[in-house]
């Protein structure tokens, strides 16, 4: 994948709005023909209408339930049968969930598993033996910010395991394809403002210390345009005060000679 992209494909997930909307606008801007992918239709086909008006690019909307194989089965055979290829594939969609553990609801895990790992290996498993034939193609898996913490924060240590699990998939992919032509970046975003954020209480108490989408795209922009034998593994885009990473045990910062 080189810097001229223009009447390239690419499959976003998660794109109906939040960050993979953003991505998706992105992605239009450099004149990349999309597929664009989320389990309701309407805001789906709406985000399609925009995109498509605003950047004068193709926008194809497949309602997909990535937890669902068949549904990814249809997202690449509809992307194919339309645009005859698919050179870039955004794995983005993912839901979040704040509990304690003991007191997170059994139903919870396999519906974080399936919607924020498993949708992104199967998805990639469906695209991968095309992109080697063309010696060409990028992935991009929008992991999180909270992998860096250790221990992870606390109330979203299955969302954040499973990222952590996707982060280190993601790395030995790159090692995997990159003799193919194929890059493989994760993106680790800070808390951001959108509908997931919302949703979370404790983090959005101080809204000020919530970032935009804005540095997302443009990490996804510079992963795209980079010379052809560049990959950016990773790129982590964090809050200044992001609300996740206070010291486990607090600290004076003060030399001990003073
Ligand atoms: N916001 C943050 O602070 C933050 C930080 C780090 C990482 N991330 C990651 O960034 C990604 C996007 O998050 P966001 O903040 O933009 O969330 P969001 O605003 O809630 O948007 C999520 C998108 O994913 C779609 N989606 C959810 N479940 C799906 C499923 N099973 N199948 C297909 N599509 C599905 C939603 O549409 P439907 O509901 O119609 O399906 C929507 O388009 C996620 O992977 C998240 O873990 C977010």
């Amino acid at each position: 994948m080189s810097e001229n992209l223009k009447g390239k494909v690419a499959i976003v997930t998660g794109a109906s709005r939040g960050i993979g909307k953003a991505l998706a606008c992105t992605a239009a801007s450099l004149g990349i023909n999309l597929t664009i992918a989320a389990r309701q239709e309407g805001p789906l086909k709406e985000t399609a209408d925009e995109i498509a008006k605003k950047y004068k690019v193709e926008v194809l909307a497949v309602p997909c339930d990535v937890t669902k194989l068949e549904d990814l089965e249809n997202l690449v055979n509809k992307t194919k049968g339309k645009f005859g290829k698919i050179d870039i594939l955004i794995n983005n969609a993912g839901v979040s969930s704040q509990y304690p553990f003991q007191e997170q609801p059994m139903e919870d895990f396999e519906r974080l598993a399936y919607t924020n790992y498993l949708g992104y290996v199967r998805l990639i498993r469906l695209v991968i033996n095309d992109m080697i034939k063309n010696k060409s193609g990028a992935i991009i898996n929008m992991v999180s910010g909270s992998t860096l913490c250790d221990p992870l924060p606390r109330n979203f240590i299955v969302y954040s395991s499973l990222k952590v699990g996707l982060r280190a998939f993601s790395k030995g992919l790159f090692w995997e394809l990159r003799d193919h032509g194929i890059k493989v970046t994760s993106i680790l975003p800070g808390v951001t403002d959108t509908d997931l954020t919302g949703k979370l209480k404790e983090i959005t108490q101080d809204t000020s210390r919530l970032m935009t989408t804005e540095a997302i795209e443009n990490a996804v922009r510079f992963a795209l345009t980079v010379p052809q034998n560049v990959c950016p593994l990773e790129i982590a885009v964090i809050n200044q005060q992001t609300p996740w990473t206070a010291p486990v045990i607090p600290f004076k910062q003060q030399h001990p000679g003073r």
